[in-house]
């Protein structure tokens, strides 16, 4: 199974499993950035190496400095982790819920850091008929019987934001709100659909984000999380120390200056998505919307998802078997939006195994 350890984009699995080199797969199965990273961080890792020698800085001063200077929020309530994983880990950690109400389907992490700390989940299942689209009711209902609600925005698989009103009625309950913004920097106007200007003033919203899917960077471990500082204080006394590499530290406060590489990959998603939906469609796929840079699809009743995902894989195009998901059955896969040729390599292998 691809998924060995949970999650897509593992090539290791897929080399093991499939006898393919890692280089012959394109892979759809993880939702990077296409694009590849910014130049500047091959110059970085050319450069700084001979810093290694030195500790990284414990306090990560300079890109909390380019976060705050970038979204306009205080560097006191901001806290940067290896990876949004981390910060997922930390605040459950930190809040020591004993009921998390999460939506369904969502990021596996969620369930996992619940249960390291011995915690419950309840289970809000999205449903179809909605376009897999979080309802006020829903919140409504769950609110009495959790005291923490953990959701994405846009939520991982459905790639769904969260409405604005639901996001009122979800901050009118009080409860303590994490929201994880892993993939919003995708979406255009990101910094008014983003809450991470109303968490640093929050006593009860937690904010996290990855550096690691915009800027193609996942294997050097890059995300944080914007809280009030009070709680920033408190969840950083949880962390390991030196937890955020120097190249990450260094990388991290380089890429958000890209301002040529942002732009550029907001205008190839916009284009690219429109377009791989409809093709998608025209096979008979049901494609869910989305608004960020990943795809929901759904098979005719005939077609089982993990034979799909095999016969792909021989073919060297990896996907993600989305019925792993708690609310999805076998007839869900996911699949990150590429670069056009890669997306028509996709249709190709794709009506091949249909046929
Ligand atoms: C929804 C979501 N949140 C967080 C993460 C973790 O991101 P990072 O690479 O920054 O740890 C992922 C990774 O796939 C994800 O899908």
């Amino acid at each position: 199974m691809l998924e060995r350890y949970g999650h897509g984009g593992d090539l290791i699995t897929a080399e093991e499993t499939y006898g393919l080199a890692k280089e012959q797969f394109i892979d759809f199965s993880s939702n990077m950035n296409p694009l590849g990273s910014p130049d500047c961080v091959e110059t970085i890792l050319t450069n700084t190496w001979k810093e290694l020698v030195h500790y990284p800085d414990p306090a990560v001063r300079k890109l909390r400095h380019a976060i705050a200077e970038c979204y306009q929020i205080p560097m006191d309530s901001i806290l940067v982790g290896n990876g949004a994983a981390e910060l997922i880990d930390l605040t459950v950690r930190f809040l020591q819920p004993e009921m998390t109400a999460l939506a369904r389907p969502c990021f596996s992490e969620y369930d996992e850091a619940v249960s390291k700390i011995q915690g419950k989940t309840l289970d809000i299942y999205l449903k179809e008929e909605n376009q897999f689209e979080l309802q006020t009711s829903d919140i409504v209902k769950a609110a009495d019987q959790c005291d923490l609600f953990f959701l994405g925005h846009p939520n991982n698989p459905t790639g769904k934001l969260i409405s604005q009103p639901v996001l009122h009625s979800l901050l009118d309950t009080n409860q303590p709100v994490v929201l994880d913004e892993a993939f919003i920097d995708f979406v255009p106007f990101e910094k008014q659909v983003s809450l991470m200007n109303q968490a640093y003033q929050s006593n009860n919203l937690f904010v996290i984000r990855s550096m690691t899917k915009f800027f193609a960077i996942p294997g050097i471990r890059l995300g944080f999380m914007i809280a009030h500082p009070n709680w920033i204080r408190k969840i950083q006394s949880l962390q390991v120390q030196w937890s955020v590499n120097a190249l990450a530290q260094s990388i991290g406060a380089s890429v958000l200056h890209d301002h040529a590489y942002i732009k550029r990959t907001k205008n190839w998603l916009v284009q690219e998505r429109s377009w791989f939906e409809s093709q998608l469609s025209d096979l008979g796929l049901k494609v869910y919307s989305s608004d960020t840079n990943y795809l929901l699809v759904q098979l005719p009743p005939s077609i089982h998802v993990k034979k799909l995902q095999e016969q792909l894989a021989h073919r060297g195009i990896l996907i993600r078997d989305a019925s792993l998901f708690k609310g999805l059955n076998t007839s869900f896969f996911r699949i990150a939006i590429r670069l056009r040729e890669q997306n028509e390599m996709f249709i190709s292998k794709i009506k091949q195994v249909f046929i």
